[in-house]
């Protein structure tokens, strides 16, 4: 296909992101014959490497993350390595020289994706010498790709977006939240609106509350320099907990287009009851982590890992109930959970509908209430939970699941969220990446809620680690006559 004809250009191309989620999904997409011929890929990096060690660890990423080397010699002979000084212009000016060549000897009609993926302290300095050093002057499309952070609070955000938007205009900009990229995710707005069954009923009168738990099995890792000033909340709830919310909770757009969609994303935004002061406490639950047995391994507190300060405040973990103000929504809570070190890795979304009128099985203790789940990861699926005649003499109910599993091996088929958004910054389609107007308000919602916890004077509540988080996020919920869902 003619239209991913493009030079990638990737800063940060010996860090992590790049190893892990980049070459392999760039892999798979050569692979599946998604890239043609048509592709260079220029990685820089501070590193002295040449164009052949730059390949060699481009075959090893190959080798570990995807397991095959089928055309492994075609696919790495496309990429070149630049040593790189992001704030130096001869660097860039060496790029560009580089860039033309490239541009030359593959045909790619002047088409350039700029990817950042590295420390977000940058990416203003990135963009603007791109614009200042001439590598943005070119005849064919120019996409700016970047990673999150996308700023630490509003304030720094809006800065980052003036910055960038001097070299940028913001329809070149895709702005990645991995989450988006996720084939449930994407599923999301399918079951929605391509069947006839969920959407009349996909409001307040037939919806009793919304829950989105998003859990992770592992610690901080080797991340707490960027963690500790970072936290559960701006890592995960600012992005993809609310995108998630934002595409359940929005109204059918009236054309799948990017512009349409993300316009309705908008407005679920702008919907949102904003949580302040007193409120927060009511709202939102912050948990941090203790020692704990993950997998039957003894695993350490959040304060014994390296690099986080013995007497961290940081949550590593966040429950908090939404309410979004509009006619649809009045009065259903949306719950939110995410968190490090919790029992298992998994994202659900779970929608309970309300109770029906009344029990004519009054044989039975208490009827289930009628569920759909969705089941991002790691199962793709949906499960709707009904009840049904038991089997025997007596009008008994029994609680049955009907399934729906999108692969039933665990995403091993599903690709990769990186390469589905890759693929679609290769065709300029920005649907499943954030908008400002998006990042901003959003910005704008959790930073009233950051704001109060830091000036908490109290200890941040701890979890166990392997456990589903602080007693507090269960009180969250049964204050309002709910409780979590704990589904397989
Ligand atoms: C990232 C966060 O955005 O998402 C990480 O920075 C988190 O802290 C990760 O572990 C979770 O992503 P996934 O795809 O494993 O659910």
């Amino acid at each position: 296909n003619d239209s991913s004809t493009s030079l990638i250009m990737i800063f940060g191309a010996t860090g992590d992101l790049a190893k892990r989620k980049l070459y392999p999904s760039l892999y798979h997409l050569y692979k599946k014959g998604k890239l043609a011929d048509h592709f260079a890929v220029i990685g820089t990096a501070r590193r002295p490497w040449s164009h052949e060690e730059f390949r060699e660890n481009i075959k090893d990423s190959i080798h570990s993350f995807v397991g095959a080397d089928e055309q492994i010699d075609d696919f790495s002979s496309h990429f070149y390595y630049q040593p790189h000084d992001v704030t130096d212009s001869d660097s860039y000016i060496q790029l560009k020289t580089l860039a033309e060549e490239l541009d030359t000897k593959y045909s790619l009609q002047g088409n350039r994706i700029f990817y950042l993926a590295m420390a977000p302290e940058f990416f203003g300095t990135i963009a603007d010498h791109l614009k200042a050093d001439g590598l943005t002057d070119t005849t064919g499309f120019k996409r700016l790709v970047i990673e999150k952070p996308f700023g630490h609070d509003l304030e720094s955000a809006e800065q980052l977006n003036a910055q960038i938007r001097q070299s940028f205009p913001e329809e070149e900009i895709y702005r990645i939240d991995h989450y988006l990229g996720k084939a449930m995710v994407q599923n999301i707005e399918v079951i929605r609106f391509a069947n006839a069954f969920f959407e009349p009923l996909w409001n307040n009168r037939y919806i009793s509350n919304i829950q989105i738990t998003s859990s992770e099995k592992l610690g901080v890792e080797e991340r707490a320099r960027y963690y500790e000033t970072s936290g559960a909340l701006r890592d995960m709830v600012q992005n993809h907990m609310l995108q998630m919310l934002a595409l359940l909770a929005m109204e059918p757009p009236i054309r799948l287009t990017t512009d349409e969609i993300r316009s309705e994303k908008v407005k679920v935004f702008r919907a949102l009851r904003p949580i302040e002061g007193n409120e927060v406490n009511e709202y939102f639950v912050r948990g941090q982590y203790g020692p704990g047995t993950i997998d039957k391994n003894e695993v350490v507190g959040y304060r014994d890992e390296m690099n986080v300060d013995p007497d961290s405040q940081t949550e590593t973990f966040v429950a908090g109930k939404l309410m979004i103000d509009n006619f649809r929504w009045a009065g259903v809570p949306f719950y939110i959970r995410t968190g490090k070190r919790m029992t298992t890795k998994s994202t659900k979304i779970v929608i309970q509908f309300k109770d029906i009128p009344m029990n004519l099985y009054n044989n039975n203790e208490q009827l289930q209430p009628n569920l759909l789940v969705i089941h991002i990861q790691p199962d793709e699926g949906i499960t709707l939970h009904l009840n049904a005649k038991k089997s025997g003499q007596n009008m008994q109910t029994n609680p049955v699941k009907l399934n729906f599993s999108n692969e039933g091996s665990n995403g091993i088929n599903t690709p990769e969220a990186y390469e589905k958004l890759l693929y679609d910054c290769l065709h300029g389609d920005a649907t499943n990446f954030t908008h400002w107007d998006e990042v901003a308000l959003s910005w704008k919602f959790v930073d009233k809620i950051s704001e109060v916890w830091e000036q908490t004077n109290s200890e941040i509540p701890k979890y166990a680690s392997g456990t589903m988080g602080p007693e507090e996020a269960e009180k969250l919920i049964e204050n309002d006559g709910f409780f979590w869902w704990n589904l397989n």
